[in-house]
């Protein structure tokens, strides 16, 4: 695959007085109203700041959730406050043709016309070029800054983009940003390589490691992952998270290990919730698993076991958060191995809108070279997928 570095035109090309539609990936985590992490709205600032330097105006649009047919939340409104607090002038619509009239009616660049949720469109999941053409109305410029979700098929993401002609679409900053500090991981990274991999959705992580296994030295399991490769082995695993199907996937990748000389360490003791996962917290060791525990995080042992690894790596990438960012008491195991990573010298690599939005809460951000806002997205583009949403650009990644 090439892995040139892909430019935005967006300060190259002329803004000024166009109308921009930039499809963002606002996709943060909501509890209520409320805002838990922003940091994929600070990861959009600089594309927006860029065209408003140019006088350019702003069509801001983002999906929100996985909304079901016929459901009215997620809304985008919610992240109104957040816009206003940093100084724009935000008006919100919800209507597409009238979004069309509104868009020739913006006459400052501190105004962004922000559109509701597109995934509270039929259109939006569905492939549909009238939707497209209805958000084709709304604008002269596309810029796709929306990392997080190049993966998908979403039509604001594929089909409106090649809606339009080549020289009014491209790749927003944080996109390119997103795209040169991944391929640093796919061109001779320092070793030794570790591989840390957390969070949910084991199946598209299995291909991840499938297509990492030749670069890597460690890799370390960790909840939730962690445990469909422990059922596969037939070890205790209570009622954590399980994908029945990955379970001979899961003994194929460790046989690929063992073939390429890669150690894999799961962890000796976990955090465990008892019975479901807002239950009493306990730790247990791997040997001792209980038989209604949800293995949520690690604890203290494997923490101690894993440290030496991650001081002597040359480059360690991690995915997929341990914890829930909704109950702190969980973080703890995370916060202190995202702090032993930002303490090393190696080349760290932060993966996956929760991973990032610990790493946010706990101020160490800065700690990393690169804290993606990317999930499913940065594994499908560090895995050789292609991504359908710089296919549409015309970018052949
Ligand atoms: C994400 O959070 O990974 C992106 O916003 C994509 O969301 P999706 O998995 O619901 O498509």
């Amino acid at each position: 695959m090439d892995r040139s570095p892909v430019v935005s035109s967006l300060t190259t090309m002329n803004l000024r007085h166009r109308r921009v539609f930039v499809r963002a990936d606002l996709n943060v985590p909501l509890h209520g109203n409320n805002l838990l992490d922003d940091y994929r709205l600070q990861k959009i600032l600089p594309t927006i700041n860029a065209i408003q330097k140019q006088r350019g105006y702003i069509i801001l649009a983002t999906h929100l959730g996985r909304p079901r047919p016929g459901d009215t939340e997620p809304s985008t409104k919610h992240l109104i406050p957040w816009f206003e607090h940093q100084g724009y002038h935000v008006i919100f619509e919800t209507d597409l043709s009238r979004a069309a009239e509104r868009s020739h009616d913006i006459t400052t660049s501190s105004t962004i016309l922000l559109l509701e949720n597109m995934r509270l469109f039929a259109g939006e999941q569905s492939g549909d070029t009238t939707f497209a053409q209805q958000l084709r109305a709304c604008a002269d410029i596309y810029v796709n800054d929306a990392f997080g979700v190049l993966h998908r098929h979403d039509t604001s993401v594929t089909l409106l983009a090649q809606l339009f002609e080549p020289h009014k679409r491209t790749i927003g900053l944080l996109v390119e940003q997103e795209l040169a500090a991944l391929n640093r991981l796919l061109s001779n990274p320092p070793q030794p390589f570790m591989l840390i991999l957390g969070g949910g959705k084991i199946a598209d992580k299995i291909p991840l490691i499938e297509h990492m296994l030749k670069q890597i030295n460690t890799l370390f399991l960790c909840p939730a992952p962690v445990f469909t490769f422990l059922k596969a082995l037939g070890k205790p695993v209570g009622k954590s998270l399980v994908d029945e199907q990955q379970l001979e996937q899961c003994l194929t990748i460790l046989r690929k290990a063992q073939d390429h000389n890669v150690t894999v360490i799961v962890p000796c003791d976990y955090l465990v919730a008892h019975r479901t996962y807002t239950g009493t917290l306990t730790y247990a060791s791997a040997e001792h698993f209980p038989h209604e525990g949800i293995g949520i995080s690690i604890g203290a042992q494997t923490l101690y076991h894993i440290t030496p690894y991650i001081q002597h790596a040359g480059t360690i990438f991690y995915n997929g958060a341990m914890g829930m960012l909704e109950r702190p008491d969980t973080l703890h195991g995370m916060k202190q191995v995202l702090e032993l990573m930002t303490q090393t010298q190696a080349l760290t690599v932060l993966g996956g809108g929760s991973s990032a939005a610990v790493a946010q809460r706990y101020g160490m951000v800065n700690g990393f070279d690169h804290v993606s806002t990317g999930g499913g997205a940065m594994l499908a583009y560090l895995s050789g997928s292609k991504l359908p949403g710089l296919e549409a650009l015309g970018i052949n990644k």
